[in-house]
């Protein structure tokens, strides 16, 4: 099916996107690919895919089991082979569908008390119910990293509108200056600290943790008290000296970057409260409910997925853009870059054997506008093609300023309309000329006018950044990864990628301390420690 895909986009890829426009009625093209799910739009229109192409890519679907790997993850079969793990972030939003069994235990049950359990202590807070040894708590501090940080940093940020709760900051870096900018602007005695770990043994984020206590320490006589935690792993939370009442554990078939579903999403539910939390995760069962039973060329997340496969495996084009003309997904391109990257960023199929074609494109981005006066530049005339994905909202929040909402609607088209349709030599050259220029200047100066146009962008509209669009775009995006990984025979929930690392950093943190010497490491490694040790390390 590769090839067959290959030769395809071989024999279309030099043909214009705004031509399949105007082939068939303006509408018809723009409705035919489309795909809706509630009162969510994906418009993938302005790509180079035709009715064939999808349906040789809708082939590679069926041809590599897609369905079935599906229902493997929704039924709790242990397709996280490498960990023999389930995967069932789906059952943390499964507010009341059908029961999800492991191992003859329908998981569920323990998903809804939890649940119950964060909403009661989230009112506690809310209310003034739990205090700090000062009083009312004023600030909560979410100490954790990757999808124990981005996931509820990036949802925090998004959902501000709803935020009527307690201040909230996150902590993820072992930089002291993340640690020490927060804790400067927060009073300890009417503090929370959410101690984020799923496997509570990440060092950056124990690290910092103790440095909370500490700081804590100092003001107040019992900082445990103003602690709470949410992992996995029980007995370290209590080694930690936190109160069970206050540690909020799910299971090991969650992984980080899909664990804002439950206990990780804490800091979130006190920020909006649990009703609007609630309306989050029924967003994301929408659009698990969608995903399960649509056909491939109506759902939503597997269009998606095969956008990106076109884009990526087939055309060639190795990063991919996402720009949300919504500034309150500031963060969303950084939580993507784990769900996608850390996800799909494998060299090895489940079966070990070397990946055939690319593995997860580089996904990068920032909001709109300000991105067009920063890199736009490349993606109109750079000399590579960069795939764009725009996110955006009918309305804002700011009903005031609405007028300035339509400049933002109006950007936001503009660009996937310009990105499109280009601006010809012949075009350029007429506006030049128009402006007196003639002769050579004419050329010279029209040539740097000129934009190719034909680059693809998909956009994904929504009427408002709710705390439902919200948990609906996530959940999109979840299972988009999901299909392209199911597609290129990866596990898409491991990562060992980032074990290396994490070792070579524990053995190098005496050497930096000079407690060890540099022998057996690499002349350049033992340059940089001598000169980082000269200058104060
Ligand atoms: O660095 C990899 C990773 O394991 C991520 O997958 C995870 O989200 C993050 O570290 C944090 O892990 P933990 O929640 O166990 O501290």
């Amino acid at each position: 099916m590769w090839g067959k895909l290959r030769a395809y986009e071989d024999k279309v890829s030099d043909r214009r996107i705004a031509d399949l426009f105007a082939a068939a009625p303006m509408t018809d093209r723009a409705r035919a690919f489309s795909v809706s799910q509630g009162e969510m739009l994906l418009d993938y229109s302005k790509t180079n895919l035709d009715a064939e192409a999808r349906d040789l890519l809708i082939g590679l679907l069926e041809q590599t089991g897609v369905a079935a790997k599906r229902e493997a993850m929704f039924s709790g079969a242990p397709i996280n082979e490498t960990e023999g793990r389930a995967v069932l972030h789906t059952a943390l939003r499964n507010l009341d569908g059908a029961p999800v069994m492991l191992d003859g235990v329908d998981v569920t049950i323990a998903v809804r008390a939890t649940l119950d359990r964060m909403a009661h202590f989230a009112r506690d807070i809310r209310e003034g119910h739990f205090t700090g040894q000062g009083g009312r708590i004023t600030d909560v501090i979410n100490i954790g990293i990757g999808g124990s940080d981005l996931g509820p940093a990036m949802a925090t940020l998004a959902l501000k509108p709803y935020h009527d709760g307690p201040r909230c900051h996150f902590v993820s870096n072992v930089d002291p200056a993340d640690v020490a900018e927060v804790l400067r602007i927060c009073d300890p005695a009417t503090t929370l600290v959410i101690v984020a770990s799923k496997t509570f043994t990440t060092i950056e984020t124990m690290t910092n943790a103790r440095t909370a206590k500490a700081w804590m320490g100092q003001a107040v006589a019992d900082p445990a008290a103003q602690f709470a935690a949410l992992s996995t792993a029980a007995q370290r939370t209590a080694a930690f000296g936190i109160d069970p009442a206050r540690v909020f554990g799910f299971e090991d078939w969650v992984g980080g970057r899909y664990s804002i579903w439950g206990p990780i999403g804490l800091s979130l539910m006190i920020a909006i409260g649990p009703a609007a939390f609630r309306a989050f995760l029924r967003g994301a069962q929408a659009m698990d409910d969608h995903f399960r039973v649509a056909a491939w060329h109506e759902n939503m997340p597997a269009m998606l997925a095969l956008v990106g496969i076109w884009h990526n495996q087939v055309c060639g084009h190795a990063t991919r853009a996402v720009l949300p003309y919504d500034n309150r997904l500031a963060r969303l391109p950084a939580y993507l870059q784990q769900l996608e990257m850390e996800s799909n960023g494998k060299r090895v199929s489940v079966d070990g054997a070397d990946l055939m074609v690319d593995s997860a494109p580089v996904v990068w981005g920032e909001p709109g506008t300000n991105g067009q006066h920063a890199f736009y530049q490349l993606i109109h005339q750079g000399t590579r093609v960069v795939p764009c994905e725009f996110l955006i909202a009918g309305r804002g929040h700011e009903k005031e300023l609405h007028h300035q909402h339509q400049l933002l609607i109006a950007n936001c088209l503009a660009q996937s309309g310009a990105l499109m349709q280009g601006r010809s030599l012949e075009a350029a050259t007429a506006i030049m000329a128009a402006k007196g220029l003639t002769g050579a200047e004419l050329d010279r100066q029209a040539r740097h006018r000129v934009f190719p146009g034909n680059r693809p962008s998909v956009t994904i509209a929504y009427p408002q950044l709710t705390p439902f669009v919200l948990g609906q775009i996530i959940a999109l995006y979840e299972h988009r990864v999901f299909v392209e990984g199911a597609v290129l025979g990866i596990n898409s929930f491991d990562q060992w990628g980032v074990e290396l690392g994490k070792e070579l950093a524990t053995a190098l943190g005496p050497v930096v301390a000079g407690e060890a010497g540099v022998d057996g490491k690499d002349a350049s490694t033992a340059q940089l420690v001598g000169f980082l040790r000269v200058n104060g390390a």
